[in-house]
């Protein structure tokens, strides 16, 4: 496989191809730390023998099936607080993506950021950011996406394939996400906060419908939507309230 962006942006410019690592996040993060990483510079791999996941959950993906990458971002000036508009706008990259090869399908963001198909998820990301004091320098966006794995071992898993009922050529799927990636990123450099926070909220999963949550006891509510930290409001007994990270599961 030969893995070429081909837009005329940064993204993916320069890929380092690899048939097998354990995780392309922590290649990264070695090779950043040896300071031979260069911006928009893009991590591959056909297979991880231990491909991570958010929460520390662990990502399977069968080999040679998948897009399994990480991209390696050098900011300039990008504020801490925006860290939460970057998972927002390579949320929307992916969506727009998989949009591209799933025509006239919706796919949706689960907050924070799984994409969705349905009540399957395609899509998964785990961004690591390297700070200094209240600046976003660094950060490794991994992205898995399932492209043309047929079956999977989780229930709650599906895949272009699935939804296509064809395979996808990864290369090509590649080079969309990295334009994609590239547009929505500049999105934020140029401050549309307004922009990505409105097309987020648009495409939230269970959005304005009354789902089971649970926090400290199970409880019923409506998402509306999420603010610029990153937290997800949701409306329960006529009121708002807002939920960081780790602070409310979805329950089916
Ligand atoms: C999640 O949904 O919990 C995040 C999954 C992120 C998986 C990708 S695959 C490429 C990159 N390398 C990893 O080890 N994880 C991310």
């Amino acid at each position: 496989m030969h893995y070429a962006s081909k837009h005329n942006g940064l993204f993916g410019k320069e890929v380092i191809h690899l048939q097998e690592c354990p995780s392309t996040n922590d290649y990264a993060k070695t090779f950043f730390k040896s300071g031979i990483l260069k911006n928009g510079q893009v991590i591959i791999t056909d297979f991880q023998s231990s491909g991570r996941g958010r929460s520390g959950s662990s990502w399977e993906a069968e080999p040679g099936k998948n897009l399994l990458l990480s991209l390696f971002l050098e900011h300039k000036n990008l504020d801490v607080s925006k860290q939460y508009l970057l998972n927002m706008s390579v949320s929307l990259a992916i969506k727009d993506t998989l949009e591209k090869f799933a025509q006239n399908i919706d796919f949706k963001v689960k907050w924070p950021n799984d994409i969705y198909f349905g009540d399957k998820k395609v899509s998964g990301i785990l961004i690591e950011n390297f700070l200094s004091s209240n600046t976003l320098e660094q950060s490794i966006i991994g992205i898995g996406i399932n492209v043309n794995q047929q079956f999977f071992n989780t229930p709650n898993a599906s895949s272009l394939f699935q939804i296509c009922r064809y395979d996808n050529d990864i290369a090509e799927v590649f080079s969309v996400l990295m334009s994609a990636l590239e547009v929505n990123y500049n999105s934020l450099i140029n401050n549309d906060i307004e922009g990505i926070l409105n097309r987020y909220n648009d495409n939230l999963y269970w959005k304005n419908e009354m789902r089971h949550f649970k926090s400290n006891s199970n409880w019923k509510g409506v998402i509306r939507g999420c603010d610029d930290n990153g937290r997800l409001l949701i409306e329960k007994d006529g009121k708002l309230s807002s939920f960081a990270m780790n602070e409310v599961t979805f329950l089916n």
